[in-house]
Order: structure tokens, then C-alpha cells, then sequence
């Protein structure tokens, strides 16, 4: 959530910091604000998006000066509004603060502050860091950094202005992403690469606790104790083309179209003959065999794709599987030990409550296994594993590519466990592994359908509510396809375990209704198709999606879309995709924002 970007160099800030809040507005779109030092302070601020900045400072040509931070934000503590909009300052003016994160104790903080005489001026949590530095100051900015971060409680990632030290940015991180890019004439702070990566390539990633002091010559890291620390630079190895929109309209067009290369690269990287190798994972062999559980452990569509992951292990390796949501697991004092796998799925491996969950699972002794697209994240690094997703980066906030190769490394960690453990039918798992290699070219016949997808979209209009329906792993994709739908075009939708319709939810099937039911499982499709019938009888107008061949189901839906046979585990990863493309559309006819749907942000960083 919140973007936060920071500039110190030899030329102009502000064209760095509008472009990267352009490349961030993805995080949180509520409002937005730059502050730039040039003599004193200067601050622009918005409630509306970064165009209004852009236009408001003549595309940044009346606002001077070579050091800058910037922020879009995500409301979390006060409405959306110009005074709760960052960065925000110290009474005297001294300082100025952008911040991702919460404080938790701010409240503690503002009372002691108020009875120093400080008067806020906004409601938020981050205002008392730059009251506080000012508290604190005494002539040496990097002293009040410190003494001021000792006071906070909560995830922060902060940028900090001085106007004493007109050339030095300061930078700190707790819980919350930030890292630094390195150049010749210009160092910078961003939340994410995006913001970085048409500047530089070299960046630097900052460890929770440390402070980092950019000026244009450099950049000196230091530990919580104060001692300065030597940290390698790496190099990012993706181009700038792959965080724009490449002639789409919408980022989640791209990559919707994106998913056959993206899950080809996340599955290739990792096959040697026929063989699947993950270099570097600490799960060997003998650790595996011990395991007599698995947790998978995630949010939103993540937790979608770990449902898909307990159909599947189950099956392939016979080891009882949960499925937690990590908001849920973190608090409530979660049984697990040194014989559980816990596998923590997100896309940026900044989740809030994914991070905590997993924290809580590696405490208790659990061996933690993380699937994250974000390499070098915190999630990543605080897990004993990590197997990367090479999805590149997923700008739209609802993910597409982030789910499916999701998938795709679920998949490939069943069938290497499988072969190991010798759990299931040899021939089976190496038809799986063959099929496995084909998603790419499968998915890839799948998009093929999207004309007609767009064609059936037009029909959907905007009704009240609709249903999605399925049993075992059309169930998982129908959790996914209905949150897809509800998160971009604001039409209520609910995903229902077909065999569960009559337990109560038949009774809101009426006439006209829509029912899209997912019929690609095959050992279930006539379970399915009864279930189809019964709401059918109800008035219910019935979309459906099945594996080729099965065209009985054409007698009952007024449309339907086939997806190619294959495994029958696989066909989440294609099952989906008629649903992200149709969801996409159907927002687009209803003249959604569908890249940044209200209320919504890209990383949750906040609990
Ligand atoms: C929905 C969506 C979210 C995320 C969830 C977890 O389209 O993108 O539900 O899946 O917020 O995010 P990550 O995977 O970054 O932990």
C-alpha cells in the first residue's frame, strides 16, 4: 500500500519523483504529494490522482530543486483528504516525511507530543515522525533519524527531508518495502523497482532496522546499532518495457496475454532434462520424507491459488493439506511443528498478514516454504525457502500472471515430491510432468478464445448479483473467477461448491440470474451438469466452462467455452483465464477504472 519515492542528485527532482508516483499510483491512488527543498521546503499536494499533480505543477516545471521525496497513498489512518495527504512536516517546517506503513503507537506518540504544545495538523499516524524528528533535533538529522525510529512501533518506510542538510535524504525501513537505486548523477529511494528501473539498474536493498543517507555522491547503509554496513549492490535484470503497457489500454490486458510466457519462464527455469530442479532449496529429499502435513498460507487470489495447491497434494502425495488465510492463522494460535511444510504464497512478498503468518509458522519450528514474484521481498527473505514465480512485475491490482504461475510452482513442487516420495502412480506423474511443460502453449489456445469471451462479456450487463459453481478444483477457480469479476467491476458475485447449492444458497437462484459453472473437472462433470439443471429449473441463465468434448453441457448453457483437455489438476491454470478476460471486460463495458479499482491497492502492507 502508499508509494513512497525519494531523489538526491546533480540535476532537477521533480521529474523523477512525478514519474515514479505515475509508476507506483498502482500501491494506493487516494491522494498524493511531493515535497521538494530548494532553500525551504516545497510541497504539492492532491486528493485526486498524479495527473492533478502533474498538472498542477506544469508537469513539474515550477517546482525547483535536486532533492525530493514523493508519496500515493492509501488511506489507512483519516479520510483521503489534502491534509492527510504526505508528506508531512514538522510545526517549525524543518522536516519533511513520507511514509508507507502503520505506526501502531501513534496515538501514545501524539498525546506526548500535544503536551509539548504541537499542534497536528492532519489525522494520520505519520505525522508525529516528523514531529518527533523535530523534537529530537539537535544539529545531526542522522541522530534525530535515529532517535526518533527508536520511539515508533508498527511497519514504517520512511523518506526524510532536512532543510540543514540540503543535499541528504534519509531513508529507514521496518516491515514495509523500500529499496535504493544507484547512478552517477542521482541516488534514490522507491517501494518498489518500478519507479527505479527506467534510472537505474544498479539497486540496493535496505534490511529492516537500517538507515540508509543518500547525497548525490553515494549512499552510506548503517545498522540499528549505528555502525556502517558494506551491502553489494544488485542488478535488476527486467527493462522498463515490462512495467509499461506495451500498446494495451490496461496493464491487465497485458498481462492477461502475458501468462503463456510468464508461466513458460517460471516452469523452463526449472527443468533439466526431466528432471525438476530448484536450485538452492534446503527441502531436501530426507526433510521431505518427514513431513506428514503441508500449510498453505496466503490472501485473496494467492489463497485461491493455494486451494487449487490442496487439491493437488493431496491427490499427488497423499499428505493432508490445509488451506489458511493468513489474516486468520496469524491469531489464533496455529498447531504446527518441525513435520509441517508451511508454503506462504504471495505475489509481492510484502503482504502484511502473509509475512506475520509466516514469522508465526517459523517460531513454532515449521519448515517455510515461500512461492513470491518479488525477489529480494520480505516475505522472501524471511523464509527458509523460496521458489520464485517469473511473472515479472503484475502492475494491475487484480493479478492474473501472479495467480497462474502460482499455479505453475505448485504444480512443479507436487510432481517433484511425488517422484520422490514415490506417492502416486509413476505413469501418471510423468503424463502430469509432460502436460506440465505444455501449459504454456495451452493457456496460450485458451486466449485464443477471447473474442468470443468479449462477445459474452457485452451480454453480462451490470445485474444485481451473479454465481460461480464448481466441485473440487472448479471450485478453487471459481473462488478466483468471482473475485476477479467483483474486485474490477463492482458486481456482486459469489463462488458456491456446487454440491453446496442446496444447503441454503439455491434459494437466491431466480429468474434471470446468472450461473457460470465450471464443468472442466472431469470425474464430476455429470455431478456438475445436475447441479446445472437444478438452477436451470430455477430461471437461472447458465454460462458454463468445460473441457473439450464435453458438449452434452451445450444443451443446457446459453454459452459455453472449451478449454483444451489435459490433466485434469491442471486446468486451473486455464480454466481461469476465459474468467480474468471476461471480467475484464465486462468492467470495461460498465467504464470501470479496471488497473485501480476503488478501495483497492496492489500490495497489502498494512494488516
Ligand atoms: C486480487 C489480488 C489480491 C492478492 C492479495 C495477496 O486480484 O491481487 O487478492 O492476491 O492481496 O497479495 P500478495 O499475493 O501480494 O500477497
Amino acid at each position: 500500500m502508499c508509494g513512497i519515492v525519494g531523489f538526491t542528485g546533480k540535476t532537477q527532482a521533480v521529474g523523477f519523483l512525478l514519474d515514479g508516483l505515475e509508476r507506483l499510483e498502482y500501491r494506493g491512488y487516494d491522494s498524493a504529494g511531493i515535497a521538494v527543498l530548494d532553500g525551504g521546503l516545497k510541497i504539492e499536494k492532491t486528493t485526486e490522482r498524479i495527473k492533478n499533480l502533474m498538472d498542477k505543477t506544469d508537469n513539474g516545471k515550477n517546482v525547483s530543486g535536486t532533492i525530493g521525496i514523493g508519496h500515493t497513498r492509501w488511506a489507512t489512518h483519516g479520510v483521503p483528504s489534502f491534509e492527510n495527504a504526505h508528506p508531512h512536516t514538522s510545526s517549525d517546517k524543518k522536516f519533511a516525511v513520507v511514509h508507507n506503513g502503520i505506526i501502531e503507537n501513534y496515538i501514545q506518540l501524539r498525546e506526548e507530543l500535544k503536551a509539548d504544545g504541537v499542534e497536528f495538523v492532519s489525522e494520520t499516524d505519520t505525522e508525529v515522525v516528523p514531529q518527533l524528528l523535530s523534537k529530537y533535533y539537535e544539529g545531526d538529522f542522522f541522530a534525530a533519524v535515529a532517535k526518533t525510529i527508536a520511539r515508533l512501533e508498527g511497519s514504517y518506510a520512511l523518506g526524510i527531508l532536512c532543510t540543514d542538510c540540503p543535499n541528504t535524504l534519509i531513508a529507514v525501513r521496518k516491515f514495509s518495502p523500500l529499496i535504493i537505486g544507484l547512478s552517477d548523477n542521482a541516488n534514490y529511494i522507491a517501494s518498489d523497482v518500478t519507479a527505479i528501473v527506467s534510472h537505474t539498474k544498479d539497486i540496493m536493498y535496505i534490511e529492516d532496522g537500517e538507515i540508509a543517507v543518500l547525497t548525490p555522491d553515494g549512499v552510506k547503509l548503517y545498522d540499528s546499532d549505528k555502525n556502517e554496513i558494506n551491502r553489494e549492490p544488485s542488478v535488476i535484470d527486467w527493462d522498463i518495457s515490462a512495467a509499461e503497457k506495451g500498446g494495451y489500454d490496461h496493464f491487465m490486458m497485458k498481462e492477461i496475454m502475458e501468462q503463456p510466457n510468464a508461466v513458460k519462464q517460471t516452469v523452463d527455469s526449472r527443468i533439466k532434462g526431466r528432471e525438476i530442479v530448484f536450485e538452492g532449496l534446503k527441502l531436501d529429499e530426507a526433510k521431505l520424507k518427514t513431513i506428514e502435513r503441508i500449510d498453505i498460507i496466503a490472501c485473496g487470489s494467492a489463497y485461491h491459488a493455494g486451494m487449487v495447491g490442496k487439491y493437488v497434494f493431496e491427490e499427488l502425495l497423499r499428505i493432508p493439506t490445509n488451506v489458511d488465510l493468513a489474516s486468520e492463522y496469524r491469531y489464533r494460535n496455529p498447531i504446527t511443528n518441525d513435520k509441517t511444510l508451511t508454503i506462504i504464497i504471495s505475489q509481492s512478498g510484502e503482504t502484511a498478514d502473509t509475512l506475520a503468518a509466516l514469522k508465526e509458522a517459523k517460531r513454532l519450528g515449521s519448515h517455510t516454504l515461500s512461492i513470491v514474484n518479488v525477489v529480494g521481498s520480505s516475505i522472501a527473505n524471511a523464509s527458509d525457502d523460496v521458489i520464485y514465480t517469473w511473472a515479472g512485475p503484475e502492475i494491475a491490482v487484480a493479478t492474473t500472471k501472479g495467480y497462474t504461475t502460482q499455479l505453475s510452482v505448485l504444480y512443479m513442487i507436487a510432481v517433484w515430491a511425488a517422484r520422490l516420495l514415490k506417492s502416486a502412480d509413476s505413469k501418471r506423474i510423468e503424463r502430469l510432468f509432460d502436460e506440465l511443460c505444455r501449459l504454456p502453449e495451452l493457456i496460450e489456445k485458451v486466449i485464443l478464445e477471447e473474442p468470443k469471451i468479449k462477445e459474452m462479456a457485452k451480454k453480462c450487463g451490470d445485474p444485481k448479483s451473479l454465481f460461480f459453481i464448481g466441485r473440487n478444483i472448479d471450485y478453487a477457480v471459481a473462488l478466483e473467477a468471482s473475485l476477479k469479476l467483483k474486485e474490477i467491476s463492482y458486481i456482486h458475485s459469489e463462488a458456491y461448491a456446487a454440491g453446496e447449492l442446496k444447503h441454503g444458497t439455491i434459494s437466491l437462484i431466480e429468474e434471470g440470474r446468472t450461473v457460470i459453472a465450471l464443468a472442466s473437472f472431469e470425474e464430476l462433470f455429470d455431478k456438475l451438469l445436475s447441479n446445472v439443471k437444478e438452477v436451470k429449473a430455477r430461471g437461472a441463465k447458465v454460462i458454463a466452462c468445460a473441457t473439450e468434448g464435453h458438449t452434452e453441457i451445450a444443451g443446457e448453457a446459453e454459452e459455453v467455452i472449451y478449454i483444451p483437455k489435459t490433466d485434469p489438476l491442471l486446468i486451473a491454470a486455464l480454466e481461469v483465464v476465459p474468467f480474468q478476460i471476461y471480467s475484464y471486460y465486462v468492467a470495461l463495458y460498465k467504464g470501470c477504472d479496471i488497473d485501480k479499482p476503488r478501495n483497492l491497492a496492489k500490495s497489502v502492507t498494512v494488516e
